[in-house]
């Protein structure tokens, strides 16, 4: 069994790839539906293209509708524990 796939059979989770290591600034729109892309593969980043369909880690995007305006740090290592906000945890990377 490869390393992979004994991660999978254990249940162990692939790491996100870290897109960038400082935080994205961003313009949310209130009645807008965004799409956070956690997985880091993303070519348009912050926001989700579908590129973690292509992923092994089977990590997919955070998916909100904004409640009002609002201008946010988005996370870019995809490390936060207050996902899709920055926490600082590019720090520690
Ligand atoms: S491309 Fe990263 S979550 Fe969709």
């Amino acid at each position: 069994m490869d390393k992979s796939a004994s991660d999978a059979a254990a249940g162990l989770a692939e790491e996100p790839v870290i897109a960038s290591k400082t935080p994205f600034r961003a313009e949310l729109l209130e009645g807008y539906r965004y799409a956070f892309c956690a997985c880091g593969l993303s070519n348009y980043q912050p926001f989700c293209d579908g590129s973690h369909t292509s992923s092994k880690a089977g990590i997919k995007p955070i998916i909100w509708t904004q409640d009002k305006d609002q201008t946010v740090l988005l996370c870019g290592c995809k490390h936060s524990a207050k996902m899709p906000i920055c926490d600082q945890s590019h720090r520690k990377l």
